[in-house]
């Protein structure tokens, strides 16, 4: 895609702050005890940064090589700076179909559709198909509880089966999924859809609709996400993780009227730049335990970066949100959430802790949920969702 010019917003933008397309893109790694910048995303991408390497740069390093996303799925974990649009789409499975043959089929349609893009594609399954094949005890069974913020509307809710399918072009994600769904036959049918996209990425990252940056404190080494983020054998199902996507409707204009101070009170970090307001740079991790020389904490305890930090909400490690904005009305815009995780437990912690006091929540309503056991990796040999029935 060519790049748009600096400054300009782009169509589906809102039309936030600090637009530097053409930027170079900094990801940051974190862990629960520092923050420190690394060329290492970067790494993963073209050099011109146009998405992620996706086939080796010498015929040596192709034979050596695996394919892309055969041991874990893609669109979790790449660091995709410029996969800029999402497209999910909520399914269900008809009484009787046979999952693992609609799962090999599916695989194929993928890896068929190549990168073009940066076009990626997640296959997840819903608590009810994985019980139905694997038994209530295992990883992904469990359905999400009911929270206090729940607000679901038109049957957004749950789901057997979710494609994400992310790339740096709204129209490749939209012919992804028109290909997609028309290979899957009768056995499926649609439950509801979430169309997303990311604010232009700049030095620090993307802006969501309240105007602040989103995605910064997440888990970015391999390390930290092998801990909070993939499963491996001891879960039952190796290089699975459990993804939560809900969509929240935001009440922009009314955070929008709060004086900047406010909203920053209210996140926790500050708008222009994305520093925590317990102080550093815009990598520093959030500081809950730091205090003004009045006594009182930089972090307020109902600020959104104090109440969903894991160690105040008992989640223990970060979970990996992929940040992205959804705008289907000029009233009805907000954050299309999707965040990984090992433990679904991670995430109900979070959401709890959340509810029990998150000033955010005054100007969120959370409108559609759901949960999904992202299945582990395939390639030609290894079929899509094989590993679930071993
Ligand atoms: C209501 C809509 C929401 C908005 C507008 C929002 C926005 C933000 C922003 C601006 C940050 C600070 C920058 C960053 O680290 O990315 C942040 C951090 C975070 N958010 Fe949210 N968020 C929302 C909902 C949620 C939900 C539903 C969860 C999970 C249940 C969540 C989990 C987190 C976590 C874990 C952090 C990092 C906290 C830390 O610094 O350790 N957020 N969010």
């Amino acid at each position: 895609m060519p790049n748009a010019p600096i400054g300009r917003h782009h169509e589906d933008d809102p039309g936030l702050l600090g637009d530097t397309y053409d930027s170079p893109v900094e990801l940051q790694r974190r862990t629960l005890v520092g923050v420190a910048l690394t060329s290492g995303a970067l790494s993963a991408c073209q050099p011109d940064g146009t998405g992620p390497v996706d086939a080796p740069s010498s015929s040596t390093a192709a034979a050596a090589a695996p394919p892309p996303g055969s041991r874990r799925q893609r669109g979790v974990a790449d660091p995709l700076p410029r996969q800029r649009y999402l497209g999910l789409q909520v399914l269900d499975l008809a009484d009787g179909a046979d999952v693992r043959r609609l799962l090999r089929d599916l695989g194929e349609r993928v890896l068929a559709l190549g990168s073009p893009d940066a076009l990626t594609v997640t296959v997840g399954l819903g608590p009810a198909v994985v019980r139905s094949v694997r038994g209530a005890g295992s990883i992904g069974a469990t359905d999400l509880p009911a929270f206090g913020s729940d607000a679901f509307e038109d049957g957004a809710e749950g789901g057997d089966l979710v494609l994400q399918v992310c790339a740096d072009r709204r129209a490749t994600v939209r012919s992804a999924i028109a290909e997609l769904l028309g290979g899957l036959g009768d056995d499926v049918s649609g439950r509801w859809a979430l169309d997303g996209y990311r604010g232009e990425v700049d030095g620090v990252g993307a802006r969501n609709v309240l105007g602040f940056y989103d995605g910064l404190a997440v888990p970015t080494t391999a390390a930290d996400q092998d801990e909070a983020v993939w499963t491996d054998a001891s879960d039952g199902l190796a290089d699975a993780t459990l993804c939560v996507v809900r969509r929240i409707r935001l009440d922009h204009r009314r955070f929008g009227l709060l004086p900047v101070a406010e909203q920053e009170a209210t996140i926790g970090r500050t708008k222009r730049t994305g520093v925590p307001l317990s102080g550093g740079g815009t990598t520093t991790d959030v500081d809950l335990q730091a205090k003004s020389g009045s006594g009182v904490f930089d972090i307020p305890n109902d600020a959104h970066v104090r109440r969903a930090h894991p160690l105040f909400s008992g989640a223990g490690r970060l979970m990996l949100r992929r940040a992205y904005s959804y705008r289907s009305a000029p009233d009805d815009q907000g954050l299309a959430f999707i965040c990984f995780q090992r433990e679904l437990d991670m995430f109900v912690r979070t959401q709890n802790s959340m509810d029990g006091g998150d000033r955010l929540l005054d100007f969120a309503t959370t409108t559609g949920s759901a949960t999904f056991l992202v299945l582990p990796g395939y390639d030609a040999t290894t079929p899509l969702g094989d590993a679930l029935f071993a």
